[in-house]
């Protein structure tokens, strides 16, 4: 009994770490949209704005830093846990789950290791070591012709474009998870709790896909 209730407890643990860090990239998620969107009030807004960040120093570093650690242990935690149900599986000794619950799961399962590949695509793309994705520069103060540049090659807007569904995915699952975990689902407002969690990813991939989409229809040049 006492093994069985430390088990438990553990996963909730996992749970809650894996919740505590989709809070935290979940707001860099929001905070980078907005942040990116001004790349409709053009080049000098855009890139004004990557320098205040820059000139930012080590308060920037802080905030990699956080992200980074975040992301490292909200994957290791997805990994365990995924391994854990993996195991009660092999063992034949696990709950029968509805199947919403293991299609949002099989939907995290996939996303997720999709979206870490990703964001070292974009990573080695726009930041370091900016990597160009065709015959242009790469610059390092002008954000703006980078993002111009790298989306007017259809290939590069079509890896973005596939990457954020993918974000959207992940995000609205994991928004219904949290509000699991935080155990404030009720059968009672379950449905908004819903329409809220597909509200916050219709956002984030509406923001996100604008930007691509922008540039290939030559809205931003
Ligand atoms: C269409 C969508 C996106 C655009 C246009 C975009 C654009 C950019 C650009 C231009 C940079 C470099 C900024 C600079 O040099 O100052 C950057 C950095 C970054 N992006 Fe994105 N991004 C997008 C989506 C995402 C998503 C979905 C994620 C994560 C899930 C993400 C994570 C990051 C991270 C972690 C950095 C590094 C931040 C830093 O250097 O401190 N981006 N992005």
């Amino acid at each position: 009994m006492q093994k069985a209730l430390t088990l438990y407890d553990t996963t909730i643990g996992k749970k809650a770490v894996l919740a505590v860090t989709g809070i935290v990239l979940f707001g860099f998620v929001i905070a980078h949209m907005l942040g990116n969107l001004q790349v409709f009030l053009g080049p000098e807004q855009l890139n004004g704005y990557a320098k205040k960040l820059h000139d930012l120093g080590p308060l920037l570093w802080a905030a990699r830093g956080v992200l980074l650690l975040s992301v490292i242990a909200h994957i290791v935690v997805a990994i365990q846990l995924v391994s854990r149900s993996t195991a009660a599986r092999a063992v034949g000794y696990r709950l029968q789950k509805s199947a919403i619950t293991s299609y949002a799961a099989r939907t995290m399962k996939i996303s997720g290791p999709l979206l870490a590949l990703f964001i070292v695509y974009h990573l080695a793309h726009f930041t370091a070591p900016g990597v160009p994705m065709g015959s242009y520069e790469h610059s390092r103060t002008d954000v703006y012709a980078n993002v111009v540049s790298a989306f007017s090659i259809p290939w590069v807007s079509g890896v973005y474009i596939v990457a954020q569904l993918l974000l959207g995915f992940h995000l609205y699952h994991g928004a219904w998870s949290l509000l699991q975990t935080l155990g404030l689902s009720h059968p009672r407002y379950d449905g908004k709790l819903r329409t809220v969690a597909q509200t916050i990813a219709m956002v984030v991939v509406f923001g996100n896909l604008s930007m691509p989409i922008a540039v290939l229809a030559g809205v931003v040049k």
